[in-house]
C-alpha cells in the first residue's frame, strides 16, 4: 500500500512538472505556427520589452540583463517565422522585403547585445517599431491590436516612442495625438529638430498614407509655418507640402479604381511630386509620393499585365527612395530588384536597372572613392544581364 502510494504520487508529481512545463511558456526556439501567432507574440514580447529599453536605468540594471537577452533571442525567432511564413509571400511584395530586412536587423541588435555593444543595441531595438509601421501601414485597411497590456506600456515611454508604439499598432488617431503634442512641446522649446522632424514626417504619413484626409495634412503643416524662429530648410520643404495640399483639396476623386486607370494617377503625382523636389535635400515632394505609395500597395496586390507590373514596382521604387528616410533605408533598392527580377529586358527593367545601379554606388561611395565589395559587384552584372536587352 505505502509502496502504491509512492508510485502514485511519484506518477501525479511527474504529471505535473509535465503540465508546468507546457504552461510555463514556449520553448524559445519554437515559432508559433500560424502568421497571426507570430504577430501576437511579436507584439506581446515587444510590448513587455520595450518600457525595460527605453528607460536607461533599467536597461543597464543588471537584474534586467537576462530578461532583455531573452526577449531579444525570442524576436529573432519570431521575425524569421514572419519571413518564412506563406502568408507573407501572399501579400504584395514589400511584405516580403520589409520581413526580411526586419529579420536581418533583429539578428544584428541580437550579436550587439552579445558583442556588449549595448548603445548600438539599444538603439535598435527602440527603432524595431519601424518595421512594424512600414507593414501595418501600407494600407487603409486592417486591424488595430489593443490589449491591457500595451496600454500600461504606453504609459511608461515618452511621447515620440509613444506616438510611434501607437502608429505600430494601427492606433492612427491616437498616434496622430501624440504626435501633435510632442510637435508642440518642440516648437515651444526650440531644440531637437531631428526629433521634431521625425515627429512631423510620422504625422504625414498618418494623415497622407493611412487617413488620406488632406484636412488634417494641412493642419499638420500649418502647425509648423505658423511656428517662429523654425530653421530655414523646414520652412521650404513646408511650401512645398503645402502647394500639394492644396492641390489634392482640389481633386475631383476618381471612380475607376482599376490598375490602369491608378497608375495613370500615380504617374501624375510622381510627375509632380519630381518638380517640387528640387535638388536632394528638398522634401517637398514628400505628400505625392506618399499619396503614391499608399495606392501603389493597393496596386501591387491586383492582377497585373507584365507591362502594369513593371511600371507598378519602378514608380514604387522611385517613391521610397524619395522618402527613404522615413522608411528603411534601401526598400527603394529591393523594388527596383524585384522589377528587374519579374520583367527582365523590358524598358521598365532597364530603367529600374539604372536606379539600382546608381542607389549601390551611392550606398559605396565615401572619402575614398566607390569601393564595391566583389559580390555586389557580381549581384549588379547579373542583374545588368537581366535588365539590359540581351548581348548588350
Ligand atoms: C513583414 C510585415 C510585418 C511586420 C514587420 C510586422 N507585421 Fe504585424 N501584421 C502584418 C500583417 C500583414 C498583418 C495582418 C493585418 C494586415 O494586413 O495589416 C499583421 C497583423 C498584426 C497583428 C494582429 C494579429 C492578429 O491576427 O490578431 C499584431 C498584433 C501585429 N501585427 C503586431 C506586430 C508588431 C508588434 C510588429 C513589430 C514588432 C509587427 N506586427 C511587425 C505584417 C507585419
Amino acid at each position: 500500500m505505502k509502496k502504491q502510494f509512492l508510485v502514485l504520487s511519484l506518477c501525479l508529481f511527474l504529471l505535473n512538472c509535465q503540465n508546468n512545463h507546457v504552461k510555463s511558456e514556449n520553448p524559445s526556439s519554437a515559432s508559433p505556427t500560424t502568421f497571426s501567432g507570430s504577430m501576437q507574440e511579436l507584439q506581446d514580447t515587444l510590448t513587455r520589452l520595450l518600457p525595460m529599453v527605453v528607460d536607461v536605468q533599467q536597461y543597464n540594471a543588471p537584474a534586467n540583463q537576462k530578461l532583455i537577452e531573452k526577449d531579444v533571442k525570442r524576436l529573432a525567432v519570431l521575425s524569421k517565422s514572419v519571413t518564412h511564413s506563406s502568408a507573407t509571400a501572399a501579400k504584395d511584395p514589400s511584405v516580403t522585403f520589409i520581413s526580411k530586412a526586419f529579420a536581418e536587423d533583429v539578428d544584428r541588435i541580437e550579436e550587439s547585445l552579445e558583442l556588449g555593444k549595448r548603445d548600438f543595441a539599444r538603439y535598435g531595438i527602440i527603432n524595431m517599431t519601424a518595421y512594424c509601421i512600414e507593414c501595418h501601414t501600407r494600407t487603409s485597411t486592417g486591424p488595430s491590436f489593443r490589449s491591457p497590456q500595451l496600454d500600461q506600456t504606453l504609459k511608461k515611454l515618452g511621447g515620440l516612442e509613444r506616438g510611434e508604439f501607437l502608429l505600430a499598432t494601427r492606433q492612427f488617431d491616437a498616434a496622430l495625438n501624440e504626435f501633435s503634442q510632442f510637435i508642440d512641446d518642440k516648437l515651444k522649446s526650440r531644440g531637437d529638430y531631428f526629433s521634431l522632424d521625425k515627429a512631423v514626417r510620422y504625422s504625414l504619413a498618418v494623415t497622407v498614407k493611412y487617413l488620406k484626409d488632406p484636412k488634417k495634412s494641412l493642419a499638420v503643416v500649418e502647425k509648423i509655418k505658423k511656428a517662429p524662429g523654425i530653421p530655414y530648410y523646414l520652412k521650404q520643404n513646408v511650401l512645398g507640402w503645402e502647394v500639394a495640399i492644396k492641390d489634392w483639396m482640389k481633386e475631383k476623386p476618381s471612380k475607376d479604381r482599376g490598375p490602369a486607370a491608378m497608375l495613370k494617377r500615380v504617374r501624375e503625382w510622381i510627375d509632380r511630386g519630381q518638380k517640387l523636389q528640387i535638388g536632394m535635400v528638398d522634401r517637398g515632394g514628400d505628400i505625392y509620393y506618399l499619396r503614391a505609395l499608399s495606392d501603389l500597395h493597393l496596386i501591387l496586390q491586383m492582377n497585373l499585365s507584365k507591362e502594369e507590373m513593371g511600371e507598378a514596382l519602378y514608380l514604387t521604387g522611385i517613391s521610397y527612395e524619395a522618402v527613404r528616410d522615413i522608411s528603411t533605408y534601401t526598400l527603394h533598392e529591393n523594388y527596383y530588384e524585384s522589377c528587374i527580377r519579374k520583367v527582365p529586358h523590358t524598358s521598365w527593367s532597364q530603367r529600374c536597372y539604372k536606379n539600382y545601379e546608381e542607389s549601390v554606388y551611392f550606398g559605396f561611395t565615401g572619402s575614398s572613392g566607390t569601393r564595391l565589395p566583389e559580390d555586389e559587384m557580381k549581384h549588379l552584372l547579373e542583374l545588368r544581364a537581366l535588365a539590359l536587352p540581351p548581348g548588350t
